[in-house]
């Protein structure tokens, strides 16, 4: 990476260049200049320097006018949904015209999801646990587990109850519109109260992982494996999202008679699904899987990692396109403690992408907190979250010269507590500074979320504040296809069939009939 690097000052030389550009460079700004100073800073923020045609200008003006009227009832209701927690701000999010806008315009991709959180829990409570032989455990800490089996399955998981046959204990209760709920509270992190149920990050992702557990159990039988993973393209369609790409595990899926599929049969139910899906759904752009492992295995699990890695995408190279390790990053190892392990593929000859997840933390200076640069000097593709790089200035350039672009999820930070308030979040400064990001939703069944809107919507409002405008939507949907792993031929083609779309949400918002008042 250094080989290509042509000086940490680049960035530093154009700035004031333009300055120069703008004739304020000879001595300090004075307030003759504030105008040029305040278009420069217009011309830095994310899309400020994409041109707009007229009718794009049209559509502006009817979003700005429509957000300006929002953020300023939110100053006076004290109620600024960005501000609030998702849970409480969903539903004032739901009556949000600009989240309205929002879910009709074409997103582009979403790059960073996860294989047991991409389709809203409802469809599991719904659909996956009315299942025939679908068995249930209680867990002591709240939580519960499921297994499908002809017969009761021979092992409980530790702290569990008995197994019941859950269509049996459904027939005793009182109330199954209840039981159904906590289900869903059971698969999801959704609680009325947050701060009292989640007082610290330990806590949440302790339950995040349990409520993924609980998930994966329902999703890993074989006969809901693959409706699942295509009724969760059917959620991004409908939210206007051409093209995934998520982590996954790849863990075992099992059958009612116990036997157990390995890696390649769930990399072949994706393909098989996502083929489907397309003919189904011609507009839809396609699925990719980045492998990843726990960040909590030790070296030589790595190692296996590693191997097994490199030997499914050189199988399957259009579907598993690289490498990421999961979990809570402050608990598990640092990237530089597998660096012998991550060195394999180079050494080897043989490619294959990472896409790390770094710096999704909020203490400085531990070992983890080293993982963005790391991340970086083992040329990530992307970096999953960023959400620590502003606190490493070298970093950021490195990241920004060589476009490696942030994936930043603005309600997974917010939810699993390293933010509070979304306008304080670290990606305004970087929005504002042009810096390439892609918004993404990471978990969105966990946060009760549906597809990429939700995120957008926060990214917008909270993020971008009143900076943010059509420009930067278009450019965050530009630069999630441009920072894809799509083939450079699939680019052009999404391009091609986002512009469409993007006409086609113009003429959308012009013709709704409810700004004929404007
Ligand atoms: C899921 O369950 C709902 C409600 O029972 C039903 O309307 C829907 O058709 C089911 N969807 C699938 C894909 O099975
Ligand atoms: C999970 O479901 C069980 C069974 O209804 C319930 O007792 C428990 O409170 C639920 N857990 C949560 C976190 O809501
Ligand atoms: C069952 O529980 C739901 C949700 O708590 C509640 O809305 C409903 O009124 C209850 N139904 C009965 C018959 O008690
Ligand atoms: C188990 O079930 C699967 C799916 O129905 C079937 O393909 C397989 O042959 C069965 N295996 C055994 C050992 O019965
Ligand atoms: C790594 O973890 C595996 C599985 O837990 C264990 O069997 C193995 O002994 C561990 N290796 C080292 C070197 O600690
Ligand atoms: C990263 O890329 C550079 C330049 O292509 C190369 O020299 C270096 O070995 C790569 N590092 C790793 C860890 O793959
Ligand atoms: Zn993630």
């Amino acid at each position: 990476m250094f080989g290509r690097m042509t000086g940490p000052w680049v960035t530093r030389a154009v700035f004031p260049m333009w300055l120069c550009l703008l004739a304020v460079c000879r001595s300090i700004p004075t307030l003759h200049d504030r105008d040029k100073l305040m278009t420069l800073e217009q011309f830095e923020f994310t899309g400020g320097n994409l041109l707009s045609t007229e009718k794009e200008i049209r559509v502006n003006d009817i979003l700005m006018k429509i957000k300006r009227e929002e953020v300023a009832e939110g100053m006076e209701t004290g109620k600024f949904p960005p501000a609030m927690h998702f849970f409480r701000a969903k539903q004032l999010i739901e009556q949000s015209r600009v989240f309205d806008i929002l879910r009709k315009m074409p997103k582009g991709a979403a790059l960073h999801l996860h294989d047991y959180a991409l389709l809203n829990a409802e469809w599991l409570v719904k659909n996956a646990t009315y299942l025939p032989n679908c068995y249930i455990c209680f867990g002591a800490a709240g939580g519960t587990r499921f297994h499908f089996s002809l017969r009761s399955p021979q092992k409980t998981p530790a702290k569990c109850s008995q197994w019941a046959l859950l269509e049996k204990y459904r027939r005793q209760l009182k109330n199954i519109t209840e039981f159904d709920n906590s289900l869903y509270r059971n698969l999801t992190l959704v609680t009325e109260n947050p701060e009292e149920a989640y007082p610290s990050q330990n806590v949440i992702w302790g339950r995040f992982e349990d409520s993924f557990k609980a998930a994966s159990d329902l999703i890993s039988y074989a006969p809901v494996f693959k409706t699942y993973f295509y009724e969760a393209l059917r959620e991004f369609l409908r939210d206007n999202v051409l093209y995934i790409e998520f982590r996954a595990l790849l863990h075992p899926v099992y059958e009612l008679n116990g036997t157990l599929h390995d890696k390649e049969w769930s990399i072949l139910a994706y393909q098989e699904v996502t083929t489907q899906f397309q003919r189904d759904y011609p507009d839809f752009m396609g699925a990719k899987v980045i492998f990843s492992v726990p960040r909590k295995i030790n070296n030589s699990e790595m190692k296996t990692a590693m191997y097994e890695a490199m030997k499914l995408h050189t199988k399957f190279p259009e579907t598993i396109v690289g490498f990421d390790m999961v979990g809570q990053e402050d608990a598990g190892h640092p990237l530089w403690y597998f660096k012998n392990e991550l060195l394999i593929p180079t050494e080897a000859g043989v490619s294959l992408p990472f896409f790390f997840h770094a710096g999704e933390t909020d203490f400085e200076g531990t070992s983890v907190d080293e993982n963005v640069l790391d991340a970086l000097l083992l040329n990530t593709s992307r970096i999953g979250h960023g959400y620590s790089i502003n606190k490493h200035p070298t970093a950021r350039r490195i990241s920004r010269e060589f476009n490696v672009p942030l994936e930043v999820c603005p309600i997974s930070n917010q939810v699993l507590l390293l933010v509070t308030d979304l306008r304080n979040h670290p990606a305004a400064g970087l929005m504002a500074d042009g810096h390439p990001m892609v918004i993404s939703a990471d978990d969105p069944a966990m946060f009760g979320a549906r597809g990429l809107s939700y995120d957008f919507y926060e990214a917008f409002m909270g993020i971008g504040g009143l900076k943010a405008e059509l420009t930067t939507l278009k450019q965050l949907a530009l630069s999630s296809i441009k920072y894809s792993a799509m083939s450079v031929e699939m680019k052009e083609e999404s391009i091609k069939l986002w512009l469409r779309k993007w006409d086609e949400f113009l003429d959308k918002v012009l013709n709704m009939s409810m700004w004929d008042e404007l």
